[in-house]
């Protein structure tokens, strides 16, 4: 049997990075797309098996270049893409949204990858995937659609979308043998993580006239990660090895995979609690201690959620 090969976009540093290395070493020839950041300062650079290509994901005419190098070298097939390139921009508040970073967030996070999947489709259709199939697909998206939190709307909205566009594809691709699937990450140490000056970005994002009004409210964005995020984070390398044994090796993609600490058990916390309560357990994560709500005890004639 050939190598199998896979195209990974957003490739040169965090989540991208891991899963390239985890791929190359066992045994598929890796396309590692890369925007801006240099693919020399990446782990896998001049891995014997990884061939890195310039991508960016905001260009039509760069994801076909790329998509053209992929087919020259694999003679027209693709059996693996992976959608993981992502920006974070989080748009200030909702009743003063900043539109241009929501326009940033839609154009990277969602439309980003449906440039791709169109150039790559072609060659996913003649893909012969390991385990089964024609090619595959991997959607990043993540656990933030499961939970949104306050003042990071446009990256959870861009979010939000592509994983339902991911759903579509999924159904419209499975008679083409062709399967996809969706990632929600939570928590992964990653550059997109590791940002101290989260804090300074998100008050600037907020209007003057209402800056304080919400920091009288909320937490800075440092002092949560420091407290919730960075504390109990996945390596990228952990991460990749999870993806590879439970995801990419198996017969058969399922709808969604949640991986991240504590990520795993939101559905079943889902079930078990209400969504007002889940709502109140969250908003404690966020808001300043003093000013936490008390759940109300609603009107039990209509359905709550
Ligand atoms: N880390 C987490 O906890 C977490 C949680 C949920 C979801 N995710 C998702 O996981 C994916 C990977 O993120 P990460 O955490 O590994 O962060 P990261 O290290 O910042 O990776 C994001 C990558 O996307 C690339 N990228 C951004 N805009 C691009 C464009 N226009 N064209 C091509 N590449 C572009 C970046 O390249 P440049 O450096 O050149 O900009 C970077 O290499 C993202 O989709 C992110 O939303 C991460």
């Amino acid at each position: 049997m050939s190598t199998p090969s896979v195209f990974i976009t957003g490739a040169a540093t965090g989540i991208g990075a891991g899963l390239v290395s985890k791929l190359a070493n066992s045994g598929w020839q890796v396309f590692a797309g890369y925007r801006s950041s240099p693919p020399e300062s990446a782990s896998w650079y001049k891995h014997p098996a990884v061939r890195p290509i310039q991508c960016d994901i905001a260009s039509t005419e760069l994801v076909h270049k790329a998509a053209n190098l992929i087919a020259q070298a694999t003679g027209n097939r693709l059996d693996l893409l992976i959608n993981n390139a992502g920006c974070f921009t989080s748009g200030g508040v909702v009743e003063a949204a900043d539109l241009n970073a929501y326009l940033q967030a839609m154009d990277i996070n969602l439309y980003g990858p449906l440039r791709v999947i169109r150039a790559c489709m072609p060659l996913l259709r003649h893909g012969h995937y390991p385990a089964g199939g024609k090619g595959r697909v991997i959607n990043v998206a993540s656990s933030s659609t499961l939970m949104t939190f306050p003042m990071a709307a446009a990256y959870t909205v861009s979010k939000q979308a592509f994983k339902t566009a991911s759903a579509h594809l999924r159904l419209e691709m499975a008679p083409f043998e062709v399967q996809v699937t969706t990632l929600d990450p939570g928590s992964i140490a990653t550059p997109m993580t590791d940002n101290e000056h989260k804090g300074a970005e998100q008050w600037q994002a907020i209007p003057e006239s209402l800056r304080s009004q919400y920091r009288h409210k909320f937490i800075d964005a440092d002092e949560l990660m420091k407290r919730n995020t960075r504390v109990s984070a996945y390596t990228p390398e952990y991460f990749a090895e999870i993806v590879y044994r439970k995801i990419i090796t198996k017969k058969r993609f399922r709808p969604l995979y949640l991986i991240g600490p504590g990520t795993a058990a939101m559905p079943l916390l889902q079930r078990l609690i209400s969504l007002q309560g889940q709502e109140n357990i969250w908003a404690r994560l966020f808001r300043r201690e003093h000013d936490i709500f008390s759940p109300s005890t609603g009107d039990q004639s209509i359905l709550e959620r």
